[in-house]
């Protein structure tokens, strides 16, 4: 079985001393693809050369993350569009939050609109993070819709109709992790709704870890936890799952 790690932050500091062994441990669990989100420039150095070992099994990306949208966003944009280009499989994560403050909400609205066009002009996704900002995000991608943007959103913790309302935008895919796992979350009933060829897995690595390591720091190598969970929900097999969210994966970022 081939399970593609559609969202992990494997280069983050909590992996300083082992993220060499926690990508070589998802590639033992199968998890032999891996796409990395950027952040910001802070760790985008960290980001590359963790992924520069591992050619063929670790994709990057390019992105300004909404929680990173403060002081001096525009510098941070303007490198990012002077570095975008070939080498890099997506645009993201960007998105907006709304959970952790609305301090900058117009600036993260501005920085979304920027990267969702970006990404357009280069023909790649966009890798959408939406907290609390749903109906902002889907306002921006209306207003971008006559340029066909597609990609993913992140982290889908959402409802049948909110799914149903990013389906009408175009060519979107909705990534589920570890909280699919977790005991009454509403997205475990949800993905049974959700079809098979539309879902893409994640671990969003070190956070949302899955059951049973819940509390502890999440890797790649638990995808497989992730996958059997939606395979019960769907009343399908892991074998299934695998096969169909990996096939998914390689058409959204064009592996
Ligand atoms: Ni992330």
């Amino acid at each position: 079985m081939i399970f593609t790690d559609t969202h992990t932050h494997l280069y983050d500091e909590q992996f300083r001393d082992d993220a060499c062994a926690a990508v070589e441990r998802a590639v033992r669990a199968g998890v032999t693809r891996m796409v990395f989100p950027d952040i910001d420039s802070t760790s985008r150095q960290a980001m590359n050369d963790l992924a520069g070992k591992y050619p063929g099994n670790i994709y990057t990306c390019l992105g300004l993350h909404p929680t990173s949208v403060g002081p001096g966003w525009e510098e941070e944009l303007e490198k990012i569009e002077s570095l975008a280009g070939p080498g890099i499989c997506a645009i993201g994560e960007t998105g907006m939050d709304c959970y952790w403050s609305r301090e900058f909400v117009r600036e993260q609205e501005a920085a979304f609109e920027r990267q969702v066009r970006l990404s357009c002009r280069l023909g790649l996704p966009v890798i959408i993070h939406a907290r609390e900002a749903t109906e902002l995000i889907l306002n921006v991608l209306e207003r971008c819709k006559a340029l066909s943007p597609r990609g993913v959103f992140h982290a889908f913790t959402g409802s049948r109709e909110t799914f149903a309302r990013i389906m009408k935008l175009g060519d979107w895919y909705v990534g589920i992790g570890g909280v699919v796992t977790f005991r009454n979350a509403s997205i475990a009933e949800t993905v049974k709704d959700i079809p098979l060829d539309r879902i893409v897995l994640e671990t969003d690595s070190p956070y949302l870890t899955p059951v049973p390591h819940r509390g502890e720091r999440n890797e790649s190598s638990y995808i497989p936890l992730i996958a059997g969970k939606v395979a019960l929900q769907k009343g399908t097999s892991i074998e299934e799952v695998a096969m169909a969210t990996t096939r998914n994966a390689e058409r959204l970022f064009n592996f």
